[in-house]
């Protein structure tokens, strides 16, 4: 079976849960490689709408086993209520469907207030982060001081870990910010506590990986964010801080880049972002509401309104470029369903691609659009040629082919044309 990689392409909802659920049917195990529960990935199952921010979107599909790999940051009580909201919903996850990589780094409640307290501090220039302390848990991890998940199974390392972080990081909330310090002992009772909860799940994951690998392959590899929110080719500083592109994959695996074999980007039929940043082909007056509304756009993890604006190609004709896309899968297109006609972002005035997307000036062609209802298509044949025609120079456009098109946020509202024929070997 193939090994696939699946990333957003522009920044972020572009529909990675929905299109990760039904490609889970016919993979091995579903890995998250980076990110945390700053994510937010729908799936809609027989009509009902789950939202998960950790667990992979593998999770909901029979036998298909989870990981959270090593470059994934956990808050370990969101995994554990995650659980439970599961639970709560009939789905009964054991060890033999969930592993954690004792490898990634941990959350912790000094995270999260520094992560609220700088937005507070930055005013008008906020990142406008999901506020899940997903920065500082980098920060320390790349600063070589970070708490990891195997830590929590052991209190004498946990003491080690958490000894060599704290009394910075108190000095940072406390002394920069004028907030609450917090203390170690409170941290390494509630954290032993959450580590023994959690304790059956963990393992080294990238061990098992690598036996699915050598068995039968059928990984699927689960991006969080997109493209253009990774910290070395995103809109930075108005980013994420982990790499979101497929490279990240491999790091935050253990996997090598000769077993990848598909890199599926995800697109959405039109452009959103959550958060600050520049967003070239961003419509702020009518239209802009229309596509919200429409495309019902807002956050799954935080609720916010997301800004919506016109397909970019030229920004996802990089994103082909920087992730090695294969395959597009285009998601919403339903969504533009009614307009007389649609504007396609084709390139920046020239033709370069700037250090900073806000001296981008976006050049439009308009293409036809089209009237009908598509959400119940189910062959590419099916949908109206105008919306076969905005498909194919969207592909155009951006120099990949589209192997899935997405409807609908149901499962059956995919269509998976011949091309993507990774999908049945
Ligand atoms: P992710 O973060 O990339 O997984 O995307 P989100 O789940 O945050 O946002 C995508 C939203 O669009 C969710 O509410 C999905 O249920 C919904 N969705 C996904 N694909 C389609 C589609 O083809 N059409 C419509 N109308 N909604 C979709
Ligand atoms: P999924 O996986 C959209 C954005 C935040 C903010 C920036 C930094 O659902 O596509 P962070 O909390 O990561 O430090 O915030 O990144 N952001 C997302 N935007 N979808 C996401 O995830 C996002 N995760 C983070 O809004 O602008
Ligand atoms: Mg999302």
């Amino acid at each position: 079976m193939a090994n696939i990689i699946v990333i957003g392409t522009q920044w972020g909802d572009e529909g990675k849960g929905k299109i990760v659920d039904y490609l889970a049917k016919r993979s091995a195990m579903v890995v998250r490689f980076q990110g945390g529960n700053n994510a937010g990935h729908t799936l809609v199952v027989d009509g009902k709408k789950v939202v998960l921010h950790l667990l992979p979107s593998g999770i909901l599909q029979g036998d298909c086993k989870c990981v959270v790999g090593n470059g994934v940051v956990v808050d370990p009580k969101v995994l554990l209520e995650e659980l439970r909201m599961l639970e709560v919903n009939g789905y009964n996850i054991d060890t033999r469907r969930l592993l954690v990589s004792e490898r990634a780094h941990v959350i912790m409640p000094y995270h999260l207030a520094i992560d609220a307290l700088r937005e507070g501090a930055r005013g008008s220039a906020k990142i406008g982060t999901t506020g899940r302390g997903i920065g500082p848990t980098y920060e320390d991890k790349v600063a070589r001081r970070g708490v990891r998940i195997g830590d929590l199974l052991d209190e004498k390392r946990l003491r080690v870990a958490l000894g060599a972080v704290l009394p910075g990081r108190n000095v940072t909330i406390e002394q920069q910010f004028g907030g609450e310090p917090l203390v170690l002992e409170t941290l390494v009772k509630e954290y032993l506590k959450v580590g023994e909860s959690l304790r059956p799940f963990v393992c080294d994951t990238t061990s098992v990986i690598h036996a699915v690998n050598r068995e039968k392959g059928g990984l699927l590899f689960e991006g969080a964010q997109g493209t253009f929110l990774d910290v070395d080719h995103g809109t930075y500083p108005y980013v994420t801080s982990s790499n979101t592109v497929s490279g990240g994959a491999c790091a935050g695996t253990g996997v090598g880049p000769t077993d990848i074999d598909e890199v599926v980007g995800i697109v959405k039929a039109y452009t959103t972002r959550v958060g600050s940043g520049p967003f070239p082909s961003e419509q702020l007056g009518e239209k802009g509401e229309w596509l919200r509304a429409n495309g019902a756009e807002f956050g799954a993890t935080t609720g916010r309104a997301r800004r919506c604006g016109w397909f970019d190609a030229a920004l996802v004709a990089r994103a082909v470029a920087l992730n090695g896309v294969t395959t597009l899968a285009l998601t919403k297109l339903d969504v533009l369903s009614g307009l007389d006609e649609i504007p396609v972002g084709v390139s920046y005035v020239g033709g370069e691609f700037p250090l900073d997307l806000a001296d981008a000036s976006v050049v439009y062609e308009t293409v036809p659009g089209w009237k009908e209802d598509i959400t119940k298509c189910r062959t590419y044949e099916e949908l109206p040629q105008a919306c076969r025609d905005y498909v194919k120079f969207l592909e155009n456009a951006v120099g990949a082919p589209c192997g899935i098109v997405s409807v609908g946020p149901g499962r059956k509202q995919t269509i998976v044309r011949p091309s993507v024929d990774f999908f049945s070997s």
